[in-house]
């Protein structure tokens, strides 16, 4: 009997240790992570350099509160900014709390500007958080499922699709549109190139926050170190969380000229957010992804996976399409194929399936060898399909 609650349905392994791209389970056994804890562990599990990050800050401080000054805030958002081309920062403990952040922003936006009942424009299969703002604003009916009333007011288009957008040009209520550069959980969706430059036109002649949200696509997932930087557009608002903090929780909303100002004191906050230990762990996070070059290795390897799928899956009648940016892949199958999860896991590799997709996020220090078993396992497993 468990005295958990039913909210997960986890396969049966424990880890107990990690190392690099490796999780050592109660019986020694050791299992390739080809997911990173969803995304969040870029730099392996136990990174020397976070390591010691963290029991050194341990040793002097963990959390004081937002009514003190804080360095390590300070010193973290300077550098956020610096490389994001953002000017201030909220922190929070999550995604789904820094998107929180984004919304209340879009919201003040609007009541600034007059407009008393603010939409905001979200997509369709987008995944957002699980909050209640974050799941109204999510664009898949699962994941609302059973929480009605959801939060309004929210308006979800297709991804991918600037008329989607366009038809909602004579909205006068829209103060937003809050999108994934490449949608997640949805499977790895990575739109036209140019899909989030028009999006930004229309949001500038509009006067709309374009918020994105990278919390899974940001901090060097997709070869750079946000994936928007490869529209070379600056957002209004941006989210990050996950691989930010390396597996200590983190999030960070990140803002820009009116957006950033918008926030005044009393009007938003969290007990945890931004504390010493967060910081200085994130800190170092950003650190090792520029000393290692990490973001180089992102698109090497990302691209040394996917051009082996290509060829090693080229005349596999049960491969749809594979989608990639970086190190977030996705093999879509002809067939529903959740229990691969299983498979894979009896073959010591950790992967996610999405719908019919196979998905990997595996950490960003993956080297050739690490690639080479994930490619042929994964290979292997799609082989075995009926
Ligand atoms: C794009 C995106 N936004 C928000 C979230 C929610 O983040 P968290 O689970 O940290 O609240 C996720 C989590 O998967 C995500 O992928």
């Amino acid at each position: 009997m468990s005295y958990l609650m039913s909210n997960y349905t986890p396969l049966s392994v424990t880890f107990v240790k990690g190392e690099g791209c490796t999780l050592i389970d109660t019986q020694g056994e050791k299992y390739l992570d080809a997911l990173s804890g969803v995304g969040v562990v870029s730099l392996g599990h136990c990174h020397k350099d976070i390591t010691a990050a963290i029991q050194t800050q341990a040793g002097e401080l963990l959390h004081t509160s937002n009514w003190y000054h804080i360095a390590h805030q300070e010193s973290l958002a300077e550098k956020l900014c610096k490389l994001s081309n953002m000017d201030n920062v909220f922190f929070s403990n999550s995604g789904a709390e820094a998107n929180e952040a984004a919304i209340k922003i879009a919201r003040l936006h609007g009541h600034f500007n007059n407009i008393d009942n603010p939409v905001i424009l979200t997509a369709n299969q987008s995944f957002h958080g699980r909050t209640m703002a974050t799941l109204s604003a999510t664009g898949n009916a699962k994941v609302q499922a059973g929480f009605a009333p959801l939060v309004s007011e929210f308006i979800h288009i297709n991804f991918n699709d600037v008329d989607a957008i366009k038809a909602h040009i004579n909205n006068n209520n829209i103060v937003a549109i809050m999108l994934e550069p490449i949608q997640g959980e949805s499977g790895v969706i990575v739109p036209k190139n140019n899909y989030l430059n028009k999006v930004q036109e229309i949001c500038r002649s509009h006067n709309w926050l374009l918020i994105l949200d990278e919390v899974q696509t940001g901090v060097g997932r997709t070869g750079e170190m946000f994936a928007h930087q490869y529209n070379n557009i600056t957002p209004d608002v941006l989210t990050l969380a996950k691989g930010l903090g390396n597996g200590m929780p983190i999030g960070a909303c990140l803002a820009k000229g009116n957006a950033a100002k918008i926030f005044t004191p009393g009007t938003h906050g969290s007990t945890f957010g931004g504390n010493p230990l967060a910081c200085k762990t994130a800190l170092s996070v950003l650190e090792v992804i520029e000393k290692d070059k990490l973001l180089d290795n992102v698109t090497k390897m990302g691209g040394y996976l996917v051009s082996n799928f290509h060829e090693k899956l080229s005349n596999s009648n049960k491969v749809v399409e594979i989608r990639a940016k970086g190190l977030m892949i996705a093999i879509e199958l002809n067939q529903d194929c959740k229990h691969l999860l299983g498979e894979a896991l009896d073959k010591h590799l950790l992967i996610n399936i999405t719908g019919r997709s196979i998905r990997l996020l595996p950490p960003l220090i993956i080297n050739q060898t690490e690639a080479d078993i994930i490619i042929n396992t994964v290979c292997d497993l799609i082989e075995g399909l009926q």
